[in-house]
């Protein structure tokens, strides 16, 4: 029979091992893939990236990576590459009208792939880059 009191310990037992991490199914999203090689878009291939504020898809038979790649002039030589990953469960998240979004379940990340909204748990994931006035190379991290 559950009391009160059981049902109190049992929760604040979950809860303590959902903080900690140690369960699955505890809202604890998926470890994102790693991109195990460098990858080198030149401007003259991809002429959008030339351009503050514009984003190129790379896909992953050019990348080598799980899902596609956005990589985004921000402008003042610097660029930024999130990679479409959602931790829910593993799909592609694709362009939204303000940012990203999940078609699986509806995750929501802003422009800057911070999670906005689950079921996911964590930001898209991020990738150094590297420019040389010709050259957007996204760097390997693993
Ligand atoms: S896999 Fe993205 S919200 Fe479920």
């Amino acid at each position: 029979m559950t009391t009160r009191r059981s049902f109190l310990i049992a929760s604040a037992t979950a809860a303590g091992a959902c903080a900690a991490g140690a369960l699955s199914g505890c809202g604890a999203g998926l470890t994102a893939p790693r991109l195990k090689n460098d990858v080198v878009l030149t401007l003259t291939e991809f002429p959008a990236l030339a351009t503050e504020g514009r984003t190129v898809t790379v896909s992953p038979s050019r990348s080598g990576y799980a899902v596609a790649i956005y990589v985004r002039n921000e402008g003042g030589g610097l660029y930024s590459a999130l990679g479409g990953y959602c931790d829910h469960e593993g799909c592609e998240v694709g362009p939204s009208a303000t940012g990203f979004q999940c078609p699986c379940h509806g995750a929501r990340f802003a422009i800057d792939g911070a999670l906005l909204s689950g079921p996911a748990t964590d930001d898209m994931p991020a990738f150094q880059t590297t420019f040389d006035g010709e050259t957007v190379t996204v760097l390997a991290n693993g």
